[in-house]
């Protein structure tokens, strides 16, 4: 598995697990074969509910703590200090480890400081239960707030990115200030079955869409973090890191993008 290194000096693996709205038996499910096929990179959020279902497959799959990646992220509306704190210390608790390999701010908020979120992220960096800092939703702006408000180096920043939202501009950004970008809902959701260029492009490979979607992101640099549930599905997006487009095919999938955004909660902050 390719892994990217990041601005903390910590690598991650490119390809990883999302598990939003996978919970109880299905998420345990989920992420034992997940780690069964290989997978080392598990995203989850305090939000997802699904933190103690994972914490259990992990410990049940006996893998090697020092192998896997974890992702979580501090919910939006705890983002004071002693929130954060204690958010990271309960997560450390139901994910059964002793530190977090990225922790992220889920999401921007107007209302809370960023200085006093970081200070946060700062303790639990120094006391090494974070290892790497990162952002989620950030726009342009939010980032460069986010670079006076700390002196942790930022190293992920993950937002929703597919053919249907290529969000080019801010990956430029992201690549220019060290940040790497994690895709979320790489697949739009499901959005990417009916694209018509899409099923022509992964027709000629002899590969599936979903395959064809994600070797376009990782040709990218760009960690991808595909929810699957199913075995087929969960081997299928592993094995697109054994997939390679052409120059022509990949600017023929950027050239998709409707700028559409899936992911828009009323508390989002976007520019567009
Ligand atoms: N930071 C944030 O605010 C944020 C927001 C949204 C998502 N995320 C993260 O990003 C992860 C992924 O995004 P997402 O869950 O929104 O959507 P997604 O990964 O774009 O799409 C998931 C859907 O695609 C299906 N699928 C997966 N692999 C497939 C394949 N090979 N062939 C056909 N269908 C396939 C899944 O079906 P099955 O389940 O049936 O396999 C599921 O219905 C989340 O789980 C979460 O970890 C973060």
């Amino acid at each position: 598995m390719k892994k990217i290194q990041l601005a903390s000096g910590f690598s991650i693996p490119q390809i990883g697990l999302g598990t939003w709205l996978l919970t109880g038996r299905e998420c345990f499910e989920a992420v034992s074969t997940a780690l069964d096929f290989g997978y080392t990179l598990i995203d989850t959020a305090v939000s997802y509910d699904n933190e103690q279902d994972i914490g259990k497959a992990i410990e049940e799959s006996g893998i090697n703590r020092s192998d896997l990646f974890l992702t979580t992220k501090v919910w939006y509306q705890k983002l004071r200090t002693k929130d954060v704190i204690d958010q990271c210390n309960r997560s450390l608790d139901y994910l059964r480890t002793d530190y977090i390999d990225l922790l992220l701010i889920h999401w921007p908020n107007k209302y809370i400081p960023m200085r006093e979120t970081f200070e946060g992220f700062e303790q639990l960096v120094e006391e090494r239960k974070v290892r790497s800092a990162g952002i989620s939703n950030f726009t342009i702006r939010h980032i460069q707030e986010a670079k006076k408000s700390t002196v942790l180096k930022l190293s992920v920043n993950q937002v929703e990115f597919h053919p249907f939202l290529y969000q080019k501009e801010l990956l430029q950004y992201c690549n220019g200030n060290s940040i790497s970008v994690m895709a979320y809902s790489p697949l739009g959701r499901g959005k990417v079955f009916h694209s018509e260029l899409l099923k022509e492009i992964a027709e000629d490979k002899g590969a599936e869409v979903s395959q064809i979607v994600l070797a376009w992101l990782l040709r990218k640099n760009i960690i991808v973090i595909p929810k699957a549930s199913s075995d087929e599905h969960l081997k299928a997006n592993l094995d697109s890191m054994e997939i390679e487009l052409s120059d022509h095919e990949s600017s023929l999938i950027d050239s998709i993008s409707e700028n559409e955004r899936i992911i828009k909660p009323s508390w989002a902050e976007f520019e567009d």
